[in-house]
């Protein structure tokens, strides 16, 4: 079977990793994929973007699937303009991804078919939004559309409540994202993020996995793409799983049919477990980056298996083995993310790793130049790492990441702290 994989992240590089361990797979490309690839992967130099170029690559290639890794090709309609052409992909269709590209759509399906979420209202007029927040209530203010997941703000009160209106409404900070606001209610609790593959029909949930989403030891400073994560997360116990399925993914699969909207991909529910039990505060019609990384070291079955029986409908068949053990994920960034930071810098100590039995260290931001590793990116590594518990995942994830340095490096030191203090 020959696989391309659309994209070139420290996602797609676990993807790749555990691609290439699968006896079916023979030819296996990555567009535009990452340096770190270069021994599993042929990269191949298209853009995630360029929807048509990749699509005549892969009816010249003969590729038998395509999985796409990021939201933007999704969201700009590339499993539609596939399937047009005759060419299997594992990725929702254009208008299926706008429960990643539309808050407003997403929230929609959810109160459609009783999923639970924060309660909310949506506004495209300031004057009508700053009314609302004068009730005064703890707040999460989001631009509608995609901001790099930047769009939200968390307002205690009215006073951060107006403030974020005007960033997003008045002063466009996240550009024409913020034509269109929601105001949530503020939920408190854990998060957690929870995957599943799903095929129009059913679907297949993945194991799950706790990011960290804030620069910051302590979840302090500003949101990032993730700086970390593990898996199981332990704040999904049976209880907490068996209410996704039935609350979220039951009705979801079933809405998006009733809506005759096309999903076989994998769909990421980013959830609050609260009080009063799970909530969604996002989906993505992707893998979750860095989640797929610890989750791909864990998982026992053949992934190239899973994809094509997503892809065409035959998830019923399917069942995935993931070994007991923990992964874990320190994402190691350059200095500065996620504001401006420099690149070019000399990454040391990764031949190190090539010797390292318990873990890996998966490649988002690199390149190679005169034999020299170089960061090239916001997120440079995702150092992975498995363990017979969390702590010992923990331990040895640090271990490896010890061994690596460059100037302005940095990383949490917190990574799968929560998880431990639970016991
Ligand atoms: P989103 O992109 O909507 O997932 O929001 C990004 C992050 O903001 C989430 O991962 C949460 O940490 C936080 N957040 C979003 N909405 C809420 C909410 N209603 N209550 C509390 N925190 C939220
Ligand atoms: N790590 C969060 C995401 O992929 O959206």
């Amino acid at each position: 079977m020959n696989i391309l994989v659309v994209g070139g992240g420290g996602r797609e590089h676990a993807l790749v990793w555990k691609l290439r361990q699968s006896p079916r797979v023979d030819k296996l490309y990555c567009a535009p994929g990452n340096a770190g690839m270069r021994e599993q992967a042929e990269l191949v130099d298209i853009a995630a973007g360029e929807i048509d170029k990749l699509a005549d690559f892969a009816a010249r290639e003969g590729i038998d699937l395509t999985l796409v890794g990021p939201e933007q090709p999704l969201v700009a309609g590339i499993a539609d303009r596939f399937e047009e052409r005759g060419l299997k992909v594992f990725g929702p269709s254009r208008e299926a991804a706008r429960l990643e590209g539309s808050k407003a759509f997403a929230k929609e399906l959810m109160l459609e078919n009783g999923i639970p979420t924060a309660a909310c209202e949506v506004f495209s007029d300031l004057d009508e939004a700053r009314r609302y927040v004068a009730q005064d209530r703890p707040c999460a203010v989001k631009a509608d559309g995609l901001a790099a997941g930047k769009g939200v703000i968390l307002c205690p009160g009215r006073a951060e409540a107006e403030a974020a209106l005007d960033d997003i409404m008045a002063r466009r900070v996240f550009g024409a994202a913020g034509d269109q606001v929601v105001i949530e209610e503020l939920l408190v609790g854990e998060e957690a993020s929870f995957m599943a593959l799903m095929d129009g029909d059913d679907f297949l949930p993945l194991a799950t996995a706790q990011d960290h989403k804030r620069i910051f030891d302590g979840d302090e400073g500003p949101n990032t793409g993730g700086m970390g994560a593990y898996s199981p997360a332990p704040v999904v116990d049976a209880a907490v799983h068996d209410a996704v399925v039935e609350q979220v993914l039951k009705p979801l699969a079933a809405g998006l049919k009733r809506r005759g909207l096309v999903y076989r991909g994998v769909l990421y529910a980013g959830l609050m477990i609260t009080e009063d039990g799970p909530k969604v505060l996002e989906f993505n019609a992707r893998f979750g980056d860095p989640e797929c990384q610890p989750i791909m070291m864990r998982l026992e079955s053949d992934l190239p298996s899973l994809l094509l029986a997503t892809a065409e409908g035959r998830l019923r068949e399917m069942e995935a083995e993931w070994t007991d053990r923990a992964a874990v994920c320190v994402v190691l960034a350059s200095g500065g993310y996620p504001g401006e930071y420099g690149t070019g810098m000399e990454i040391e100590g990764l031949e190190a790793l090539d010797s390292w039995n318990n873990g890996y260290a998966f490649h988002a931001g690199t390149k190679r130049e005169g034999g020299r590793w170089l960061t090239a990116g916001g997120r440079v590594l995702g150092v992975t790492a498995l363990g017979d518990t969390i702590a010992s995942a923990t331990r040895e994830a640090y271990e490896g990441v010890g061994r690596i340095n460059w100037d302005g490096m940095h990383y949490r030191r917190d990574i799968a702290r929560r998880a431990m203090d639970r016991g």
